[in-house]
C-alpha cells in the first residue's frame, strides 16, 4: 500500500479534565516531568509522530472559587517540550499556542528555537482561545470577539511565517507593525509544521488557507469523510491540492487482546473518568448553585437552575449556556433514556463514536477502512491513563497495523518528512499575499 494510505499517530496529553483518570494508583501526575517523559518515550517506542500538548493559561473556576476537581496543573507547552526534546529524538513536539495574547516576533522565535534544538521536530497547534476569562490574564486583557479573533489569527500567522522565511522583516498588517531581524537559522524542516484546532467556518478557512495539519473533533468514520470532503472543498478554493490539508482527529482508545476484556476495560475506564462527584460538579456549572444535598445516583434535580447562563469561567462548552433551557431539555432526555446524573453526565462527557474499543484484531480492521477510505491522516490519541495509557496500543495495536502496511515501519526524518508533507511554495507564497478580501467566510 502507498504511504498515502498511511495512518500516523500523535499522543495528546491532557491536563485535568473528565477523559485523563488522575485519581487511580496507576495514575501519574499532571505536573511531573516523570510522567511527561514516560509517555513521549513510549510513544516515540511507537513510532509516534506527534507528542502533544495543549495550552490552558488560566485555572477553571466553580461557583466563584477554583474548581478543586479540576486544579489542572499545565505547565507551559514550549518549556515541557523542550525538556522532552532532550530525552526523545524522533517524534515531533506540539505546542499548542494562541494568537490571541501571544506575540508573533517573540513566538515566532520561541517555537524556531525549539525547531533548532530538537533537530526539525517543532509544530505549532495554531488556537485563538475562546475563553472569555482567560483575556484577564493579561495587559491588553478584555475578549475579542470570535471575527476579531481569526482576523488577528491571519495577520500573526503571515508575520511569524514572514519571520520564518528569514531576512530583514518589515510587516505593515492590520493588527501587527513588526520590523525584525532573524536571530535563529532555518531549521532541518525549514519551518514547524503548522497544526490547527478550531472548528469554525472560519477556523476551517483559516486552516485550509494557512496551516498544514488540523486536529479535528470529526472522528466517527462518516463524519470524518465528511470533514475531509469539506476540507479539501475549502482547500481547493485557495489552490491547494487535494488532501494536502492533513488532518488527525483527537480520539481515545480502550483496547485489549479480547473484546470481552475491552469492554470490561471500558466499563472501568468510564467508571473511573467520572464518579459521583464530578457528575454533580458537571451539573453545577449550569444550575449555578451546590448540588451537595442532590443524590448523584437518582434522577436530574426537580428544581431549576439560579442562573439563566452558565458561568463564562468554566471553559469551553459551558460558557454562556442558556441554562433554564438546558435543564429542562436534559431532564426529559435523561427521563427517556432512564439515566441517573452519573449516568447521564457519562453520556454527555464521552461521545461513543470517539472511542474506538475493541480487540486489538477489531480496532485494526476499523482503522483499515479508515486508511482505505482516506477518511484521516491519522489519530491523535488521549490516553486515559498517563503514563501508561499507550502501553497496549504501542506493544499490541501498532504491530498488527503494520502488519496491515497502514502504519509507518520507521521515522522517515523530521516530523514534516515523518508527517508526509511538503512545502508547496507556490501556494505558501499564495497565502502570504492573498487579499483580506478573498479571506471571507465562506
Ligand atoms: C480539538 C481542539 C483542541 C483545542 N485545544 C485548545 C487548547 O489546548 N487551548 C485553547 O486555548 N484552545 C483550544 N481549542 C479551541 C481553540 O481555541 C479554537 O480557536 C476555538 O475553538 C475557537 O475557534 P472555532 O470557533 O473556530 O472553533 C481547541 C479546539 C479544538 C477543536
Amino acid at each position: 500500500m502507498s504511504t498515502q494510505h498511511q495512518l500516523r499517530f500523535g499522543v495528546f496529553f491532557q491536563g485535568v479534565n473528565s477523559s485523563t483518570i488522575w485519581r487511580s494508583q496507576a495514575s501519574g501526575s499532571q505536573t511531573d516531568f516523570a510522567s511527561f517523559r514516560q509517555i513521549a518515550q513510549t510513544a516515540e517506542r511507537g513510532l509516534f509522530s506527534a507528542f502533544f500538548l495543549g495550552e490552558g493559561l488560566r485555572l477553571r473556576e466553580h461557583l466563584g472559587g477554583i474548581h478543586e476537581l479540576d486544579v489542572a496543573g499545565r505547565p507551559d507547552a514550549q518549556t515541557m517540550l523542550a525538556a522532552l526534546a532532550a530525552v526523545t529524538s524522533r517524534i515531533g513536539l506540539v505546542a499548542t499556542q494562541n494568537t490571541t495574547y501571544n506575540d508573533p516576533a517573540d513566538l515566532a522565535r520561541r517555537l524556531s528555537s525549539l525547531d533548532l534544538i530538537s533537530e526539525g521536530r517543532a509544530a505549532w497547534n495554531i488556537v485563538t482561545t475562546h475563553n472569555a476569562w482567560t483575556g484577564a490574564n493579561f495587559r491588553r486583557g478584555g475578549y475579542l470577539e470570535h471575527h476579531e479573533r481569526y482576523s488577528h489569527a491571519e495577520d500573526f500567522v503571515r508575520t511569524v511565517r514572514q519571520i520564518w522565511e528569514g531576512g530583514p522583516v518589515h510587516h505593515r498588517g492590520n493588527h501587527y507593525n513588526v520590523d525584525y531581524t532573524g536571530t535563529v537559522p532555518v531549521s532541518a524542516q525549514h519551518r514547524p509544521v503548522l497544526f490547527q484546532a478550531g472548528d469554525s467556518a472560519e477556523g476551517r478557512d483559516f486552516a485550509a488557507r494557512q496551516t498544514d495539519v488540523i486536529f479535528s473533533a470529526h472522528v466517527g468514520l462518516e463524519d470524518a469523510l465528511e470533514f475531509r470532503r469539506d476540507i479539501n472543498a475549502r482547500a481547493a478554493r485557495v489552490g491547494r491540492a487535494e488532501n494536502s490539508v492533513k488532518i488527525m482527529p483527537g480520539a481515545e482508545f480502550i483496547v485489549a487482546e479480547t473484546p470481552e476484556a475491552a469492554e470490561e476495560k471500558h466499563h472501568w475506564v468510564r467508571e473511573h473518568q467520572i464518579g459521583p462527584q464530578q457528575a454533580l460538579a458537571y451539573l453545577e456549572q449550569f444550575w449555578g448553585t451546590r448540588l451537595e444535598s442532590v443524590d448523584p445516583h437518582g434522577p436530574l434535580p426537580e428544581f431549576d437552575p439560579v442562573v439563566e447562563q452558565s458561568s463564562v469561567t468554566r471553559g469551553s462548552g459551558f460558557q454562556g449556556a442558556k441554562s433554564l433551557e438546558l435543564a429542562a431539555a436534559w431532564r426529559a432526555e435523561a427521563k427517556e433514556k432512564g439515566q441517573n446524573i452519573i449516568e447521564f453526565v457519562r453520556s454527555r462527557s464521552h461521545r461513543a463514536d470517539h472511542t474506538f474499543t475493541g480487540s486489538y484484531d477489531q480496532i485494526a480492521a476499523r482503522l483499515a477502512r479508515y486508511a482505505e477510505l482516506g477518511a484521516v491522516d491519522g489519530f491523535n490519541i488521549t490516553p486515559w491513563l498517563i503514563p501508561t495509557g499507550l502501553d497496549d496500543i504501542v506493544n499490541h495495536l501498532v504491530p498488527r497495523l503494520q502488519e496491515r502496511g497502514i502504519y509507518p515501519e520507521a521515522y522517515a526524518g523530521t516530523l514534516r518528512e515523518n508527517l508526509g508533507l511538503s512545502i508547496d511554495k507556490t501556494h505558501e507564497q499564495r497565502a502570504q499575499q492573498a487579499p483580506l478580501a478573498e479571506q471571507e467566510v465562506s
